[in-house]
């Protein structure tokens, strides 16, 4: 049996330059976890269906367990690790769901944050409905969203320099 030749991949993984030798069925979800020890990026299903494994590449957010870490040479990927601000401050998402109660377990909190980002990126003042469509394809199983919700409000208000007003229920 031939042996499958480890391919050079060459990335910027939370601004950092970084380059390995990869099996080319290496998924990035698994790159991202072994190879560079960003065990923030979680992995729940590895079918594309819970969005535990969400990261940023080049601004949009993708599944890892979707794509081969091969497929992200070149790009810029931001993990969960790269959220906060360089002295350590909090991103807004993060305050966000601290303030507003928005994880339990936290096994899908990473995902959600970073598919938040995006979302906030693309929409910086979503209306509820536009935040529940946003985070459709990451799965909690513990807060029931509401909290997820309010925490993605929150950040949003805060992003927009407004103090987060909950809406009354
Ligand atoms: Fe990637 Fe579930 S682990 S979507
Ligand atoms: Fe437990 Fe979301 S907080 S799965």
């Amino acid at each position: 049996m031939s042996e499958i030749e480890n391919v050079a991949v060459s990335l910027t993984v939370n601004g950092k330059k970084v380059q390995r030798f990869v099996e080319p069925r290496t998924l990035l979800v698994h790159f991202l976890r072994e190879e560079l020890n960003l065990t923030g990026t979680h992995i729940g299903c590895e079918t594309s269906h819970c969005g535990a494994c969400t990261v940023e590449i080049d601004g949009q957010s993708v599944k890892s367990c979707t794509m081969f870490a091969l497929q992200a040479g070149g790009t810029a990927v931001n993990t969960v690790e790269g959220l906060a601000h360089p002295d350590g401050t909090l991103h807004a998402l993060q305050e966000g769901f601290r303030q507003c109660h928005g994880l339990q377990c936290g096994f899908c909190t990473p995902g959600m944050l970073m598919r938040a980002k995006v979302l906030l990126s693309e929409n910086p003042d979503p209306t509820e409905e536009e935040i529940r469509a946003g985070i459709a394809g990451n799965l909690c199983r513990c807060t029931g969203y509401q909290n997820i919700v309010k925490a993605i409000q929150y950040a949003a208000a805060k992003l927009a320099g407004r103090t987060f007003q909950e809406a009354a229920e």
